[in-house]
């Protein structure tokens, strides 16, 4: 349902790669919020994926970046502006890669030309993006800015590898260049930190699985869908949030305020069973 949160605004969505991306579904709820806006991925993500299917359901200009080079944001920041005839109101950096993840590299055998680029894609690109921003003024007064974290930058999740040390830098860039960005043009940069969501890169993790099943048994509303995450990211780009900035939001259905649930407790103890005698005593601590 439709309540015109974006009506006249323009935006800018990086990283839909397919119908799972949480890009994908913020782009449909933004278009369906009143906005206008452009896609953008990687030349390869544009010519394997689906992003052109949504581009032209959504009415949407696609301009293919690595969002790794200054050059190409540079492209589709003005070519945005011209496309959409004005200035931009809200911008989503939905963007993650590790190369050692990929490799099954582990983060005490890490390659680092591979953990350089996972930090470049993963976080650096953020800080590229928003220069690249200022610098053209590309950015409309009240602007919002989002990229999306995950809890792990703050504790030590099993498998997550070096996405971890990108997420800790990515939210430290927007706190950082939310600041100077507020400060002088009044452009709010804010960080959503996501559940575990089934999609491309999720599905990356190691456990990813085991994983969902534990946060939604962890959080007492469950886990938080794309859809839901997209419902979040239209409220922060929309003028209902104007004052709201350099904050790493939690969207985990509590999640990441919890120590131990009920439901997980039960299920912990159900494993215990299945590791215990008949009298009881653990076989395997
Ligand atoms: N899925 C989850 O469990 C989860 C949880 C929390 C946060 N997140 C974050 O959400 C964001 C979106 O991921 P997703 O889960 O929708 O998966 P996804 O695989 O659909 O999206 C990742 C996107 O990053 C793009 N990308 C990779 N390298 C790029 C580059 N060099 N330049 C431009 N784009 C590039 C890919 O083409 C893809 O579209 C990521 O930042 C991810 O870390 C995901």
């Amino acid at each position: 349902m439709s309540h015109n949160l974006l009506k006249g605004k323009r935006g800018i969505i990086f990283g839909a790669l397919n119908e799972m991306s949480i890009a994908w579904k913020v782009a449909e709820r933004a278009v369906e919020e009143g906005a206008t806006i452009t896609l953008s991925n990687t030349p390869i993500a544009v010519r394997m994926g689906q992003i052109d299917d949504l581009a032209q359901k959504l009415n949407a200009e696609v301009i293919p970046a690595d969002a790794t080079s200054v050059e190409d944001l540079e492209m589709v920041f003005s070519k945005s502006v011209e496309i959409l005839g004005g200035k931009i109101d809200f911008i989503l950096h939905s963007i993650g890669m590790s190369p050692n993840v990929r490799k099954k590299r582990t983060y005490d055998d890490l390659d680092y030309d591979m953990l350089e680029k996972t930090l470049d894609i993963s976080a650096i690109s953020f800080h590229k993006m928003l220069q690249v921003a200022k610098k053209q003024d590309a950015i409309a007064e009240y602007g919002s800015v989002i990229a999306l974290s995950y809890v792990a930058a703050q504790r030590t999740f099993f498998g997550y590898n070096d996405m971890a040390d990108a997420k800790s830098l990515l939210e430290s860039i927007a706190r950082s260049f939310g600041y100077i960005y507020g400060r002088e043009k009044g452009v709010r940069i804010n960080t959503i930190s996501q559940s575990p969501t089934l999609t491309t890169a999720g599905s990356g993790v190691k456990g990813m699985d085991h994983l969902m099943d534990f946060a939604n048994k962890m959080s007492p509303l469950g886990n938080a869908n794309a859809d839901e995450c997209a419902d979040y990211c239209i409220m922060m780009f929309s003028d209902l949030t104007r004052k709201v900035t350099m904050q790493n939001l939690f969207h985990d259905g509590g999640f990441s305020s919890m120590g131990m649930s009920l439901r997980a407790m039960h299920q912990y103890s159900k494993c215990l069973d299945d590791y215990a005698d008949k009298d009881g005593h653990i076989i395997y601590g």
